[in-house]
């Protein structure tokens, strides 16, 4: 049996460059995976067997950890089958990354599992096959995305910031938002640039698909609003929402429906998935 940790992930900044005729868009980001985090079981098994302790989670072939196994099956030509149990945090909906961590968990436990036939280089190339945001979490958990994200440059880890996770019931629709985007509307940040003065303390955090985010979904600016006025010196819509992420010392409203987990940012190391401290 192995067990690891799945993290969510944050975009620290998040330009969208332009719209490319596959109806995808090129982006420009900095992703950094946090200590929210989904834990996975796995263990070769006479047939394939998913389950999940969220039960309002498909546990069918549309799963993004069943797309990660048919895909190391198909690329690997192994033939062995596996029983995966998911333990569910993450909030989903929510632009974290949540199915996202947990395929690219998937790929690097069954590589475990099955003697590492595969580098971490081939797992985050064919990871892109089934999601943008997956190879992301081969990096080390702080890396500048572009393209449609499968171009990631693994950056140093960055000195660790007071950060609120908060979610609503309501989720959002990471298609729906996309749709939502007025292309003439976006900010004029250069990405590089951008890039640079943030790493060297500048840190401007910006997400130009917050607009359509919240013309998709009016009350999600209105909770912005409101943790601006909780001591928040930031608060910045998650990927495609509808999480929101808060920088500065803050303290969210306590209310029934809202999540609110308080996060720091997580690393991994080259040769290990991602740990957290109680794991040692
Ligand atoms: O690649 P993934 O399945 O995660 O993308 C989900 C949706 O997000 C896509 O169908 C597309 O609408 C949008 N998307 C995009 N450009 C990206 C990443 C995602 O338009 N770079």
């Amino acid at each position: 049996m192995l067990t690891l940790c799945s993290p969510a992930k944050i975009n620290l900044f998040l330009k969208i460059v332009d719209r490319r005729p596959d109806g995808y868009h090129n982006l420009a980001s900095l992703f950094q995976t946090i200590s929210l985090f989904d834990t996975l079981h796995f263990e070769i098994n006479a047939h394939d067997q998913l389950s999940c302790s969220d039960p309002t989670i498909p546990t069918d072939h549309t799963n993004l950890v069943f797309k990660a196994l048919n895909l190391f099956r198909n690329k690997t030509q192994i033939k062995s089958c596996f029983k995966i149990h998911l333990e569910k945090k993450i909030p989903h909906q929510a632009g974290l990354g949540g199915g996202s961590g947990n395929a690219a968990t998937t790929l690097w436990a069954l590589n475990q599992l099955c003697g590492k036939p595969a580098s971490t280089s081939q797992l985050a190339e064919w990871s892109f096959e089934i999601g943008s945001d997956i190879p992301f979490f081969f990096s080390n958990g702080t890396a500048y995305c572009t393209g449609r994200g499968e171009h990631v440059r693994s950056l140093k880890a960055m000195p660790q910031e007071n950060i609120w996770i908060i979610k609503p019931k309501e989720g959002l629709s990471t298609p729906a938002v996309y749709r939502g985007l007025n292309l003439s509307k976006l900010s004029k940040h250069v990405p590089d640039e951008h890039l640079e003065s943030f790493l060297s303390g500048q840190k401007h955090y910006f997400n130009d698909l917050e607009t359509a985010a919240f013309s998709v979904l009016p009350s999600l600016e209105c909770l912005q609003k409101e943790l601006l006025t909780c001591g928040f010196h930031t608060v910045l819509l998650a990927g495609s929402g509808s999480g929101l992420i808060c920088f500065g010392n803050g303290h969210p409203p306590i209310r029934q429906g809202l999540f609110c987990r308080e996060v720091a940012f997580l690393n991994r190391t080259n040769d290990q998935w991602y740990l957290l401290k109680d794991e040692g």
